[in-house]
């Protein structure tokens, strides 16, 4: 309960000796009383200082009651207001209430009366300002909606800058996020609302962070609120100042504060409320956008780490089939060849670029299956025996299950597995006809035949290029699939295939 020593109550009455009465009464009683003698002083009044009643006659000169309840309503002051008034016009004071005073006294009073109304006048007011009014509540639930769906650090602190703003009115909102606290921030992050935003006014940051450390929430009313705020446009203390922080547990993010000079808009326990609740929504909402980040950002690293993995291991089995072919001096750069021609024939094939790049790496690896071939017989004089033809024609077989196992590279198997199929069915290991065969083995099988054609071999020399394309285009729609025929052919005429 607050004493009466920090109440000021205003008295408006044109007769003195009423004013002296509860002057000197109300003072004896512990408030700080300021006697005026019409409505139009009591205005000039209000707008210099803050007072938590007025206690004004009904019946004045100039101004009346009525109209000065009716202009401190319109002007949006928070304070008790009681009408005084004689017996024949309880009706009028009635009708005050209606335009916004909160009780009535009949005069000609007892001073127990003054004191129990005025008491019952900071009671109520004090149970309207602790309580958040309904539209307050359904301001809260629709930006709490808002930013709980919002994923972006800059777009939550700006919903919460206005939202603060609307509900308050302050002339001067300030929303910090503090850069050591929450480093994925950008230094600096400070948002500034209101009709003093662009001033040279600031928040004694450290001030409030200490004094929110000891206590949830900070409301200080007139001269109290002047160790928070500074800058040179600062003239007069703040009316009203309030500061919550935007806490996670353990942490403090950031805070919000509000400040007003105006009369008119005075922070109440709804508007401490509204703010703090708002700024652990907020919290919470950066909060859980760090993480994602943070979540996102270890992901990435991880698909980076897999990709350098999958690279490396790539580059391993690549080293292998290079392997296979240092051991022959005849087929040494084979498959990088074979590769090469692939390429280009899939790229004249108009095939998606990852596709020709698969088509490439498959060519690199055609033969991989032959790691498994004594080096001797693969680099044999003269035509193989039969058992060494049947162990030969193994290598597709053994090439599919060496990248079976290996789940990024099972997309090349068909390269591997198909490329001795013919298009006329008479090829192994499978003996597949025609658009059977995956295009992938077909196209390796041409490249395959033209490079083995050009090469050096140990039992016979290199063909010449004319003679080797001579042979490619006899066995188009046999032994080749004609539409890759046709594309090495193009590839030869545009130069892109040469001795
Ligand atoms: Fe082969």
């Amino acid at each position: 309960m607050i004493s009466n020593e920090h109440r000021s109550i205003l008295v408006v009455d044109d007769e003195m000796v009423i004013r002296e009465v509860l002057e000197d009464f109300l003072s004896a009683e512990g408030y700080e009383v300021v006697t005026v003698s019409s409505g139009a002083n009591a205005l000039l009044e209000l707008e210099e200082e803050h007072y938590d009643a007025i206690l004004s006659d009904l019946m004045m000169p100039q101004m009346n009651g009525l109209e000065l309840m009716t202009e401190i309503n319109n002007r949006g002051y928070q304070l008790v207001k009681v009408i005084m008034t004689g017996y024949g016009t309880i009706e009028t004071a009635v009708q005050a209430m209606k335009v916004g005073a909160d009780d009535y006294i009949l005069k000609p009073f007892k001073m127990e009366e003054v004191l129990s109304v005025l008491d019952r006048g900071f009671d109520r007011q004090r149970l309207l300002r602790e309580n958040i009014t309904l539209r307050e509540t359904v301001n809260l639930y629709r930006i709490a909606e808002t930013i709980a769906h919002e994923s972006d650090s800059a777009r939550i602190l700006q919903e919460i800058a206005e939202a603060s703003w609307q509900e308050t009115q302050a002339d001067y909102l300030y929303l910090s996020i503090f850069p050591t606290r929450a480093p994925q921030w950008d230094p600096g992050s400070v948002l500034r609302t209101g009709p003093l935003a662009g001033s040279s006014l600031t928040i004694d940051e450290q001030a409030v962070i200490d004094l929110l450390t000891r206590e949830p929430s900070l409301l200080a009313q007139g001269a109290d609120g002047q160790v928070f705020i500074g800058g040179p446009d600062l003239t007069a203390p703040p009316v009203s100042f309030c500061a919550v922080p935007l806490m996670v547990p353990g942490r403090m993010l950031g805070l919000l504060a509000a400040a007003s000079f105006t009369r008119r808009t005075i922070f109440t326990e709804g508007h401490r409320k509204f703010l703090h609740i708002l700024a652990t929504k907020a919290a919470a909402a950066l909060e859980n956008t760090r993480l994602v980040e943070q979540l996102q950002g270890a992901n990435r690293e991880l698909l980076e780490a897999n990709r350098q993995l999958q690279e490396n291991f790539q580059q391993s089995i690549l080293g292998f089939a290079r392997a296979i072919e240092q051991n022959d001096p005849y087929t040494r750069g084979h498959s990088d060849r074979v590769a090469q021609y692939s390429r280009i024939i899939a790229a004249e094939l108009a095939l998606d670029a990852s596709i020709v790049e698969d088509i490439f790496f498959a060519g690199q690896l055609h033969d991989i299956g032959k790691i498994g071939i004594s080096s001797q017989k693969l680099n044999k004089a003269g035509k193989l025996n039969a058992p060494e033809i049947r162990m030969f024609r193994r290598h597709p077989e053994m090439g599919k299950q060496i990248l079976e196992p290996i789940p990024f590279m099972r997309h090349l198997i068909s390269g591997v597995y198909c490329h001795h199929e013919r298009y006329d069915g008479q090829g192994y290991p499978q003996g597949l006809c025609g658009e059977e065969i995956p295009l992938m083995g077909r196209i390796i099988a041409v490249a395959d035949t033209y490079d083995a054609m050009t090469s050096d071999r140990s039992y016979r020399k290199a063909l010449p290029m004319q003679v080797a394309v001579e042979e490619l285009r006899a066995n188009s729609g046999t032994q080749f699939d004609p539409m890759v025929v046709q594309s090495f052919l193009a590839a030869v005429a545009k130069g892109q295939i040469h001795e």
